[in-house]
This record gives structure tokens, C-alpha cells and sequence, in this order.
């Protein structure tokens, strides 16, 4: 076959590129209009309904980690990613409370690892959060220009991302959170994969000026497995591509309380986050009583706690991505590559984490 013409290979490689930044831009501000919004009733043919098998949760387990039965989820297909299953935020009223406290006061506890990790000691990432609700309440002449908590751009769970080598390793890992499994365990069984095991988790802050960088995340062993993505306060635009770099995306909204799952042949798909963007005011209204009323999970946030989770869901969005890392059987190569060596294949830009301008 001829080769084609150096500025067709250029066109086509810069069309996600161009796309990413038509999305970033602040001057003048991009035009939304084709962004495909989940959480609103539209009738397109690029969006199916899919229904959740609905034997594979019980009413009473999903309750137990804030979710609705599984047969009120509004989850969907997107026409031309086979594989990808869209959830429009299917938590109870009031439960997300409970996740972003674990987000923001109990996952970034030791031993769990965070950026702050990478350049000061133990001692002075020891408690996050008591150190940084200790600072904000002080006279505002007194403060630290900011606080760890507003400084805390990831945090990794289980099996630890290696941002440098881009692995994970058998010697690297402490316990996954019991809530957070048992939360993906179910909607990876409702979504018919039963067999889910959340061995890894990466946690990205992000400011309303963060970004994410064009991506794939194929460094988990085993893609049958589907990859879960949760998000919570401040919306995002996610671009959806295709297993090429320069394949043009499809731009999606994604709110607090959303729910992605990428499989099958959806699992390693280049995907990105141009831009963080307001909430909508309905959703940020429900942020108000999030912590009040219920029975359920919301209930172990205490006001005080929900009073800080709440400023910060405000003004930033929190991304939780839930992987399984081994196939059942499968384990570790025997010897890991040295730190700092890359994997084969594409290479994701360094560290992935939001960038933020
Ligand atoms: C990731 C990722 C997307 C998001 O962490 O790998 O793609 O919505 N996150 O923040
Ligand atoms: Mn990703």
C-alpha cells in the first residue's frame, strides 16, 4: 500500500490533540454543544439504555455501600465502544458524603501512598487531614499557604502504581479498602463481570484548572478485566477515543456520582480530561444536605467532617479508578523490571497524574 502523504499522517495524528485543546482552552471558551451529557434525558442515537442484570445484586447489598437497587441505575451504552457501560450517578441521596470522606480523610492515611510521599517524610504526611483541618481553622494571617490537603494531587490503594516504571509489583502493595471493594465488586457484577477482584486503586485531585493527559492504562496484567472509574464534586469533559493516539474522541460529561466502566474492547481505549468544569447548580445543591436525613453510609460522616469535604467538593473534583491488576492465577513476573524502565508498547505521558496550568 502507498504510504500516505506526510500531512494526511499529521492531520490525523493531531485530531484527539486538537480536540484536547479546543476542550482546554480558556480564551475564547470552547462550545460545549457537543458534549454528550448522560444525566440529561436526550434522545440520540449515539447513546443506548442498557439494563443491569438485576439478579446479580441485592437491593440490600447495594444499599450497604450507598448505591440504589440496581434496577433504577440509568447506565448506557455509547455507540461505537463496545464495552463501555456509562452509570449516571447511581448512589442513594446522601451516600456520595461517605465516599468523598474516604477520599479526602481516610485514603490518603498511611499506608496508603500519595504524591506528598515523594518529597517529605513519613512523619510529616502522617495525618493529612488532621494537619490540614487543624490549619484551616486558624486566623487566615496565621495559615500555611496551603494546606497538604490542598496540595494532595494522588493517592494509590493496594497493588502501588509505579509512575516511573509504570508497574505494579508484587512487593509494592497493602490492604485494598474493604468498602471500596465490596462497592466495586457489585457494579462489576452488575455489569456481568462477577468475578471483579479491585486489587489497585488510583485517586487524581483535581483543581478547576487540572487537566489529564492523553492515555491508556494497560499496565494492570490482565485486560479482560474492566477498569472503574467514579467521580465525585466538580464535573469533568472526558474524551473517549480509540486504540490509536490520533483517533478523534467522543466528549462526554462526566458529574458527581458518575459511574465508567471500560471493557472488553473499550478496555484500552485512549482516553483524557481536557478540563474540569462547575458542577451543575441541581447536583451542588444536593451536596447541601448530603450529610442530613439518610440511614445509610452518609450517616458515619460527622458534620464537622462533611463541613470540610463539602468546601472541597466546591471548588475541586476527586477521580477514583478501581483496577484488577491479575487474571485469576496469574501472578507477578518473576523478575521486575528495574526501577525507572518503561513497558513495551505505548508509552502514556509520564506520571499521568493531573497537570493542573
Ligand atoms: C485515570 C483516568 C479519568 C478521570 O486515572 O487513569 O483516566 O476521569 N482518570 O479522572
Ligand atoms: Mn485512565
Amino acid at each position: 500500500m502507498a504510504k500516505k502523504p506526510a500531512s494526511i499522517v499529521e492531520c490525523r495524528e493531531d485530531a484527539f490533540r486538537k480536540i484536547f485543546k479546543f476542550y482546554k482552552r480558556r480564551t475564547p471558551p470552547p462550545d460545549f454543544s457537543d458534549v454528550v451529557d448522560f444525566s440529561k434525558s436526550t434522545t440520540s442515537d449515539k447513546v443506548v439504555p442498557v439494563k443491569m442484570d438485576p439478579d446479580a445484586v441485592s437491593d440490600c447489598d447495594a444499599a450497604r455501600v450507598g448505591l440504589l437497587p440496581t434496577r433504577d441505575w440509568r447506565a448506557f451504552n455509547l455507540q461505537g465502544y463496545p464495552g463501555f457501560i456509562f452509570i449516571s450517578n447511581p448512589f442513594l441521596r446522601g451516600s456520595q458524603a461517605f465516599w468523598v470522606r474516604q477520599c479526602l480523610k481516610t485514603y490518603p492515611q498511611k499506608p496508603n501512598v500519595c504524591n506528598l510521599d515523594m518529597h517529605m517524610s513519613p512523619t510529616d504526611t502522617q495525618d493529612i487531614w488532621a494537619k490540614s483541618v487543624r490549619n484551616l481553622s486558624r486566623p487566615v494571617g496565621k495559615r500555611e499557604p496551603k494546606t497538604l490537603l490542598e496540595r494532595l494531587r494522588w493517592v494509590t490503594l493496594g497493588y502501588h502504581y509505579n509512575w516511573n516504571s509504570k508497574t505494579y509489583s508484587a512487593n509494592h502493595y497493602t490492604p485494598f479498602p474493604t468498602e471500596l471493594r465490596l462497592l466495586s465488586h457489585q457494579i462489576a457484577a452488575a455489569c456481568g463481570f462477577p468475578g471483579f477482584s479491585a486489587e489497585a486503586g488510583i485517586l487524581n485531585y483535581y483543581r478547576s484548572d487540572s487537566s489529564l493527559g492523553i492515555h491508556v492504562d494497560e499496565s494492570e496484567l490482565d485486560h479482560s478485566r474492566p477498569l472503574l472509574s467514579f467521580s465525585f464534586g466538580q464535573s469533568a469533559i472526558f474524551l473517549l477515543g480509540g486504540t490509536q493516539r490520533q483517533d478523534p474522541p467522543t466528549a462526554m460529561y462526566m458529574h458527581s456520582g458518575d459511574l465508567m466502566v471500560m471493557s472488553g474492547q473499550s478496555r484500552l481505549l485512549y482516553h483524557a480530561v481536557p478540563r474540569i468544569v462547575p458542577a451543575p447548580q441541581e447536583v451542588a445543591c444536593s451536596w447541601v444536605s448530603d450529610q442530613q436525613g439518610g440511614a445509610g453510609v452518609e450517616q458515619q460522616v460527622s458534620s464537622e467532617d462533611w463541613a470540610v469535604c463539602s468546601k472541597y467538593i466546591h471548588s475541586s473534583r476527586i477521580n477514583v479508578t478501581v483496577r484488577q491488576v491479575l487474571g485469576p492465577g496469574q501472578s507477578f513476573p518473576e523478575t521486575p523490571l528495574p526501577d525507572g524502565q518503561q513497558t513495551e508498547g505505548k508509552r502514556r505521558r509520564c506520571g499521568y497524574s493531573p497537570e493542573h496550568t
